[in-house]
């Protein structure tokens, strides 16, 4: 799979356990999805991290908002980290859970709006992002594996 669209199928895979997350009043059921985001964001943000934005940082037309990229991503793990330690029963919770997913939401249209599409216009061929595609798809189980075992 291209590097685009294995990215593309991760933002579906987010915004579908938000959705389901969003109206979840049980503690436990909160618990699993949480994981669940928790886990497919930070694998996420670390394959684009250590190879997708390296790939195209160089590029002029990308440059910045791979910058800006990087800190969206510092920002959406923090508030990963403090909605991973609080109480997940309370109405704050809630609140700050829909603070990531708007963090989320505002990243990812910027990605799939701005970023993708130089980067397929300007930046890399097609074989090139098949070639990192693939090397994505590798270090994607590998994190999936360590994070899980952790
Ligand atoms: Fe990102
Ligand atoms: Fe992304």
């Amino acid at each position: 799979m291209d590097a685009i669209s294995l990215l593309k199928d991760d933002h579906r895979k987010v915004e579908k356990l938000f959705a389901q997350i969003k109206d979840k009043k049980d503690a436990a059921d909160r618990e699993r999805l949480f994981t669940e985001i928790k886990t497919e964001l930070t694998v996420h943000t670390e394959i684009e991290e250590k190879l997708f934005y390296p790939a195209v940082l160089d590029a002029k037309v990308a440059h910045e908002l791979v910058v800006e990229s990087f800190e969206e991503h510092k920002q959406v793990k923090m508030v990963l980290a403090d909605l991973d330690q609080a109480d997940k029963s309370t109405e704050n919770w809630i609140g700050g859970l829909t603070v990531l997913m708007e963090d989320v939401q505002h990243h990812v249209k910027e990605e799939e709006t701005e970023l993708f599409p130089r980067v397929k216009k300007e930046i890399l061929s097609e074989q090139e992002l098949e070639d990192l595609g693939k090397r994505m798809q590798e270090l994607k189980t590998r994190e999936l594996a360590s994070v899980k075992g952790s």
